[in-house]
């Protein structure tokens, strides 16, 4: 069968990273996660102080320090899962707690890294028989993907899934501070100048506040295997 690129966009925490991981191994494509880059050069602008709750994110220091940041991801370990590596270090722990959730935000609307990933993005994608999940990917990373989906679900259920993400992790977060973050993500992430978030016009909208994770398993193998001929 042809390999396609398979673009997965949408709000934050709507459930597409898992989506997309489990259709990739079921079909047996790469899957790349473009928020955990985002994440990690978020990561990467906290450790070196050019990020914090107070000052927000120095954009000029950030923008120099660019070449400097080398994200890459691990082949799947046993548990499935790629891990990002940032200098050649494991962050895919550091790059899912709050501090950076409520950064990434004002990372991601600067052009600079925009541009840089990408470009990275774009690389990975050469090869086809990719599933990448993010914001602007079926919009600006790849308008040619053969398979577009946008995935909805309402910033209640978004963070009532995120907040039991986060303390099986052993995070103390509350829903209200996880609802706050995430109403505030979708509003830079869908206002910002450059790829703003929305939803390409050939892509096709899930709305998954009702459905389980076997029932979108489902919806998108049956979309995959109609667009797959
Ligand atoms: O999918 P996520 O929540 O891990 O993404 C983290 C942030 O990165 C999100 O708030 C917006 C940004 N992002 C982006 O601007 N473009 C992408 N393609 C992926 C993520």
């Amino acid at each position: 069968m042809k390999k396609i690129i398979i673009a997965i966009d949408g709000y934050s925490s709507s459930g597409k990273s898992t989506m997309a991981r489990d259709l990739a191994r079921r079909i047996g494509y790469v899957y790349v996660d473009s928020g955990a880059m985002y994440r990690a050069v978020t990561l990467y602008a906290i450790c070196h102080g050019m990020a914090t709750a107070e000052n927000g994110v120095d954009t000029a220091a950030l923008v120099k320090a660019l070449p400097d940041i080398h994200i890459s991801f691990t082949p799947a370990g046993s548990d499935g899962i790629q891990h990002t590596m940032l200098n050649g270090v494991d962050v895919e722990r550091e790059i899912r707690d709050m501090q950076v959730s409520s950064l990434v935000s004002p990372v991601a609307v600067i052009p600079e890294v925009r541009h840089r990933l990408t470009a990275l993005q774009q690389e990975y994608g050469k090869e086809k028989g990719i599933v990448m999940d993010g914001r602007d990917i079926g919009t600006t990373v790849f308008p040619d993907a053969e398979m577009k989906v946008f995935v909805n679900a309402s910033p209640e259920e978004r963070a009532r899934r995120r907040v039991k993400e986060l303390s099986a992790k052993g995070e103390n977060v509350t829903y209200d501070e996880v609802l706050e973050n995430i109403r505030e993500r979708d509003r830079i992430d869908t206002t910002r100048k450059e790829s703003p978030l929305r939803k390409a016009d050939d892509a096709v909208l899930l709305d998954n506040d009702n459905m389980t994770i076997e029932q979108q398993m489902d919806w998108l193998l049956k979309l995959y295997e109609d667009r797959d001929r």
